[in-house]
């Protein structure tokens, strides 16, 4: 709501509601410029807090009827809930409260609450967006059985969907437009009204009948529209494969007779877990290898494993309110994270031991690439906050990557700490005792601690419980020293708080993960002082003093220390490894994370050489030696070579040069620089890669095959790249041929993009025809529209081209993934574009914030929170883009969403 002072919500203000919602029986007649809703709850009296008036939640609705016990009564607005003072007194016991009201589905366009999306109808109501369909108590730990009777014309909406199961259906009367029906859906689970959907649409599913363990029946469906019915086969081998292995691994088993997904176009996230009928995003549904990449396969899979791991981890045990979100975000993240590194092939190692390098391997460098990508920079931008956030103006600007990826991290780090068998144990106690309750993040980690007695856990679980409330990413120095007289190692830790503002900070429970590898290679035994010889060259050392220091002894030679293997700590880690250790680690390294992070630390540490100390551009001799090794490496997966030969982004090199100013456009050119340079030096190894990773057969979205694809195309780029340098037609035109021929839509995308990134004559005509082919695919055009919004900056073009886009008859706003395609993509995916000394890229961020804010304020702060950093920036970026900033805070009637973020942006 728009208002002038918006209130803060403060976590230590929480208090137990004044009532209970027992059962709520609603009926919609479904009608896109009126829909009715009769919302019947049976309310009680919460006689553990003291009497107070029922004050229901309620947001953009119209209230016809107010009854009690079947008698009307007096009520009166505030602050935008519905107060009712003479239930103050209500004697202890169930009572029957009846309302009406009417809401506007077509001209919801903020897409929370009851919309219309193509012809149907869709929810969304987490986190508060139930309040927007009727009067409630719209927060999570006031849980009810829902009865829901959906009536609606039977041609337009043939398909009439809710939560749990269908318990009658039918034809009704003659409506206005012809012949209605109706069907009426029981939830037997109580739950949160933010779990809460219908869907009333004309869609088809993919069905799939499953039996579980215990030798129950389950019916899996995937609702689409028509002619996407082709598209549903993975998201519908996701789903069975999420069932499966939640069972194998924590032993929780769907508790549905009937498990449904629904795909709707306009979505302002990427899906949703109501109990019983997730909705999701096509993007994370609909797949076919023609139209959907490899990334895009492996997207479906972990969103369709994420939300239907909530139907535990967040439905059956909920939030006891929206501070504790990473309650059920963060475990949920880890959960997904897991799934996916086991669907990926490559078998778990024992706890302690290092993985293969493998697709394992490779899904946990992403995880930590996106990590200190998105997550490092918010917790040291003005938006930091913790796992567990103290305030918040608008919930939804708190589903963020600290929530998220950070909680997951630090369900890690439990797991880390306790073991996996440890932590499944705890897991099992979790459910134990809390099934069926609203509780806190506390609940969670006391679980876990409590069936690890003895665990470093259990010993230090209130300090580990810092993760959850301080935040900030904590600095962590290592220094080492070989003595060889005593043939010891001494590493000496020290941990340090990462904002310059975060004063009063305690030291952090630390899993540190490390071993410590020879200079011939090998792995090096770790003995400490005091303890029995082992033959272990791997373990966790627990850090939880500010400074530490642990002594290995016979240690033959000086080693190079391997720390923080698997990235086992969400820190930054200072080592000070030069790039003689770090060649070591790269080679050697049984660590996949680390050996993958010293080939980042060498680029990185060239790219900042060339940044802040103005060094020349040129490459050395060694390092591209080094990557020439890794790319004709005869055992590396290619997967995890393409990864190597990935330069850090352009937003993770800026991170590492603050606190000095960053200036976008000489890290670009430093980047772009290293990269023709490596297309020229490795030109002979980028041909055999781009000719030895073709795949015949039919396309699979498999991690090797994918693998293969990945490193293809990205030899293809830098084949073009430098023909690009050299004048050259010759990989130019094998791009063009293999974007015409290409049979499937990573290698016709990749081959694309390596036209327009070298900017290739023949871009423009691939591009057109691209447009031409898959005009009618919404989700390909989304990629079209990013593809020219993300290609390198030449004289503004690129810049121009976007503006040119936001007219273009297939752009629109109202949809967040087209929205998104073209912004997104501009503003915080083309630093080189975006970032313009004349400041009008950010001119064009604060004129998009503010015409999205009319429409979407939950889509525009999403787009706001990409000016976070303006104070980072040097001049000339910094005044135009604080001035951009502060043109969008000065618009009188700004949403609380965005108001919150550039109130925050300006403070910093
Ligand atoms: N519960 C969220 C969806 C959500 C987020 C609803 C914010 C309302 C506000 C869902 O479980 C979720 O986390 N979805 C993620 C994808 C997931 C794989 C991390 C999303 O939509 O981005
Ligand atoms: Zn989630």
């Amino acid at each position: 709501m728009r208002d002038a002072t918006p209130t803060v919500i403060r976590r230590e203000d929480y208090t137990a509601p004044a009532f209970w919602i027992r059962s709520v029986d609603l009926t919609f007649e479904l009608d896109p410029a009126k829909t009715l809703v009769i919302n019947r709850m049976q309310v009680e009296r919460n006689e553990a807090v003291p009497p107070a008036p029922l004050r229901l939640h309620g947001e953009d609705l119209n209230l016809t009827r107010v009854l009690v016990n079947g008698e009307s009564v007096s009520f009166r607005h505030e602050d935008g809930l519905l107060v009712i003072d003479s239930l103050q007194g209500v004697p202890p016991g169930p009572f029957l409260l009846e309302i009406r009201n009417t809401c506007c589905p077509e001209k919801n366009t903020r897409l929370s609450g009851l919309y219309t999306s193509g012809n149907g109808f869709f929810t969304q109501c987490e986190a508060e967006g139930f309040r927007r369909i009727t009067y409630f108590l719209d927060r999570p730990d006031v849980m009810a059985v829902y009865t829901v009777t959906l009536r609606a014309n039977k041609a337009a909406y043939p398909v009439l969907l809710s939560n749990g199961n269908l318990v009658e259906q039918g034809d009704l009367e003659d409506g206005l437009n012809g012949p209605r029906h109706y069907a009426k859906w029981h939830d037997p689970f109580p739950k949160p009204s933010y779990l809460f959907a219908l869907v009333a649409a004309d869609l088809v599913a993919r069905e799939q009948h499953i039996r579980t363990r215990a030798g129950k029946n389950h019916l899996l469906q995937v609702w689409v529209r028509r002619g996407d019915l082709d598209k549903t086969e993975h998201a519908m081998q996701s789903l069975i494969a999420s069932v499966v292995w939640d069972e194998a691994r924590f032993k929780l088993a769907l508790d549905l007779e009937r498990f449904m997904i629904v795909a709707v176009e306009d979505f302002n996230m990427g899906a949703m877990e109501n109990k019983g009928l997730n909705i999701f995003n096509t993007k994370y549904v609909l797949a076919s290898p023609a139209t959907a990449t490899d990334e895009n396969y492996a997207g479906i899979e972990s969103v369709v494993g994420h939300e239907y791991f909530h139907n535990w981890t967040g439905n059956r045990i909920t939030c006891r309110d929206w501070f504790q979100l990473s309650l059920k975000e963060g475990l949920t993240v880890f959960r997904d994270q897991e799934f996916s590194m086991d669907m990926s092939g490559s078998p778990a190692p024992e706890d302690g031991a290092t993985p293969v390098i493998g697709a394992r391997a490779v899904r946990r460098i992403e995880d930590v690439r996106r990590l200190r990508e998105v997550q490092f920079p918010e917790d040291a931008g003005p938006m930091a906050h913790p796992v567990r956030p103290d305030s918040y103006v608008e919930i939804n600007n708190f589903y963020t990557t600290t929530v998220y990826e950070k909680g997951a991290e630090v369900v890690r780090m439990m797991n880390t700490l306790v073991g996996r068998e440890g932590f499944a144990r705890g897991m099992s106690l979790y459910f134990e005792r809390h099934d069926g309750q609203a509780v806190t993040c506390d609940d969670f980690a006391q679980a876990i601690a409590d069936a690890n007695p003895g665990s470093a856990l259990a010993r230090a679980l209130a300090q580990f419980k810092r993760w959850y409330s301080q935040a900030g990413t904590p600095k962590l120095t290592a220094r080492g020293r070989y003595d060889p007289p005593t043939r010891t190692y001494t590493l000496g830790l020290e941990q340090a708080a990462g904002r310059a503002d975060a004063l009063g900070q305690q030291p952090f429970v630390i899993p540190l993960a490390i071993g410590l590898v020879g200079r011939d290679g090998q792995a090096l035994p770790l003995q400490l002082e005091d303890e029995p010889p082992t033959s272990a060259t791997q373990r966790v050392l627990v850090l939880e003093e500010a400074r530490s220091f642990f002594t290995f002894i016979n240690v033959d030679s000086e080693p190079v220390p391997s720390l923080l293997r698997g990235f086992s700590a969400p820190v930054q880690l200072v080592d000070g490894l030069v790039d003689a250790d770090l060649l070591v680690l790269l080679q050697h390294d049984p660590d996949p994370f680390n050996r993958w992070e010293a080939a980042q630390r060498l680029a990185m540490n060239r790219l900042l050489a060339v940044v802040r100390d103005g060094a020349p551009d040129e490459l050395d001799a060694p390092f591209i030696a080094a990557m020439r090794s890794v790319l004709r490496h005869a055992e590396l997966d290619p997967a995890f070579k393409e990864l190597v030969l990935t330069l850090p982004s352009e937003a993770y090199i800026a991170e590492q040069l603050v606190p000095a100013p960053v200036d976008p456009q000489r890290i670009y050119a430093a980047r772009r620089s290293m990269l023709a340079q490596l297309a020229r030096a490795l030109r002979a190894d980028w041909e055999w890669a781009f000719d030895a990773h073709q795949i015949v057969g039919a396309y699979t979205p498999d991690p090797l095959s994918a693998g293969k694809r990945a490193l293809a195309n990205r030899a293809l780029a830098m084949l073009c790249l430098d023909a690009a340098a050299l004048g050259e037609a010759v990989w130019p035109g094998r791009a063009f041929q293999r974007f015409k021929d290409a049979g499937n839509m990573t290698d016709r995308l990749g081959a694309l993009s390596a036209l327009v990134n070298s900017n290739a004559e023949l871009a423009e005509p691939a591009l057109t025809r691209f447009h031409e082919l898959f005009r009618h695919e919404a989700l390909v055009i989304d990629n079209w529209f990013a593809l020219q919004a993300t290609a390198p900056e030449t004289d503004g073009r690129v810049f121009e081209r976007a503006k040119r886009l936001l007219r273009h008859p297939d752009f629109s706003l109202r949809n967040p993934n087209r929205a998104r395609s073209l912004l997104q993509a501009l503003c915080a995916g083309n630093p080189s574009a975006f970032h313009r000394a004349d400041g009008a890229g950010y001119a064009f961020w604060a004129d998009r914030v503010l015409e999205l804010d009319a429409i979407n304020p939950q889509l525009a702060s999403r787009m706001a929170r990409i000016a976070d950093r303006w104070a980072q920036l040097d001049e000339p970026y910094r005044g135009a883009a604080r001035a951009a900033v502060a043109r969008v805070a000065a618009k009188a009637d700004l949403s609380n969403d965005v108001r919150e973020i550039v109130t925050h942006a300006l403070e910093s």
